[in-house]
């Protein structure tokens, strides 16, 4: 199994599970200095821990999708039946600031992986979407059948330009290929530019907050357990749909105010908030239709937002100290 983005936040927990089950899991990523190595190298101590003393069952290659080369030798080398690829330029914020690094990072190396893992007899891939593909759009709870052709930030077009490269690998080689649209995902490990994890910080620290955009801009927070059971889910049941998309979301969406408020109460600080301009990029709201993932990957959400932030603001006092 090759897991790309291994030493990230989503790639970290994914390669745990998978080797609690008992697959050995080659991981690839290039600690693209979006955020600090060092979390990153805590990730990986996340996965090295469920190696329960084999450590022949894990092995981490570190290097750049967008090579080939190292592409090829990651596939071929290790007779990889299966891959999930999660390695991205994540964040809507910066793709703005550089939308030629978001399309370098997550479309140029989705099609060389696609490509080579086609290529090398790869039997199936999973491979990381986003809520964010859904843009604007009016109807709510988004479905995967919605028309996706108005993504407002770079990253939400190279999320978009990745579904479509998955629908044509399919078409051309039959490789089945899962598409999972993430929404908002936290929990132990959060990315450090996520709002959870950073209004968490401000508040150990007793720092101000900006707001950007209205506070009854809504998010549909998903916990990474809860991700975790879902991608695995994809995995395991792919083959039976060839080219798919399917939604992974709390589908339970709360407000920016509903947000501050319950991390005020987690953390038992109440936040110290102002007001700020939205910012371009950002959605109004994101909500998850769960109907396809509950039918077809009896996919259900377990840890409603007050019980995950209770767990992540337990990993993050561990982190401080
Ligand atoms: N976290 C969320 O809320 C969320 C929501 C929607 C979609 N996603 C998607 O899920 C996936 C994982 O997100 P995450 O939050 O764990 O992000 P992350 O930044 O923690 O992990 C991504 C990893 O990919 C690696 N990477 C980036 N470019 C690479 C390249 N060219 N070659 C090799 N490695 C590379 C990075 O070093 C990083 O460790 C991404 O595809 C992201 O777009 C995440």
């Amino acid at each position: 199994m090759l897991v790309t983005g291994c030493a990230g936040f989503i790639g970290s927990h994914v390669a745990a599970a998978l080797l609690r089950r008992g697959t050995r899991v080659v991981g690839i990523d290039n600690f693209d200095p979006f955020y600090a190595r060092s979390i990153k190298e805590r990730n990986l101590d996340r996965v090295r821990g469920a190696l329960a003393g084999d450590d022949r069952r894990f092995e981490l290659i570190e290097g750049d999708l967008c090579d080939a080369s190292v592409v090829r030798r990651a596939l071929e080398g290790n007779a990889i039946a299966s891959v999930i690829h999660l390695a991205a330029k994540a964040g809507v914020r910066p793709s703005v600031e550089d939308p030629p690094a978001y399309a370098n990072a997550n479309v140029l190396a989705t099609s060389l992986l696609l490509h080579h893992a086609a290529t090398a007899g790869v039997k199936r891939c999973v491979v990381a979407s986003s809520s964010s593909v859904y843009g604007n759009c009016a109807t709510v709870p988004f479905h995967e059948e919605l028309d996706v052709g108005e993504p407002i930030s770079p990253y939400a077009a190279t999320k978009r330009a990745c579904e479509l490269l998955g629908y044509t690998h399919w078409h051309l080689t039959r490789m089945p290929t899962a598409m999972l649209r993430f929404f908002t995902v936290f929990g132990p490990g959060q990315r450090p530019d996520l709002a959870i994890n950073l209004f968490m910080r401000k508040a150990v620290k007793r720092e101000p907050i900006t707001l950007y955009g209205s506070l009854d801009s809504s998010r549909d927070y998903t916990f990474i357990d809860d991700i975790v059971v879902g991608v695995l889910s994809a995995l395991d049941r792919v083959d039976r749909f060839g080219y798919r998309v399917w939604n992974l979301g709390g589908a339970a969406p709360v407000t920016l105010r509903e947000l501050v408020e319950s991390i005020g109460a987690v953390t038992g600080t109440p936040l110290n908030v102002s007001q700020g301009p939205s910012r371009p990029g950002d959605v109004e709201r994101t909500f998850a239709s769960l109907k396809r993932a509950r039918a077809e990957l009896d996919f259900a959400p377990s840890v409603p937002l007050l019980k995950g932030l209770a767990a992540q603001w337990e990993w993050m006092k561990t982190q401080a100290s």
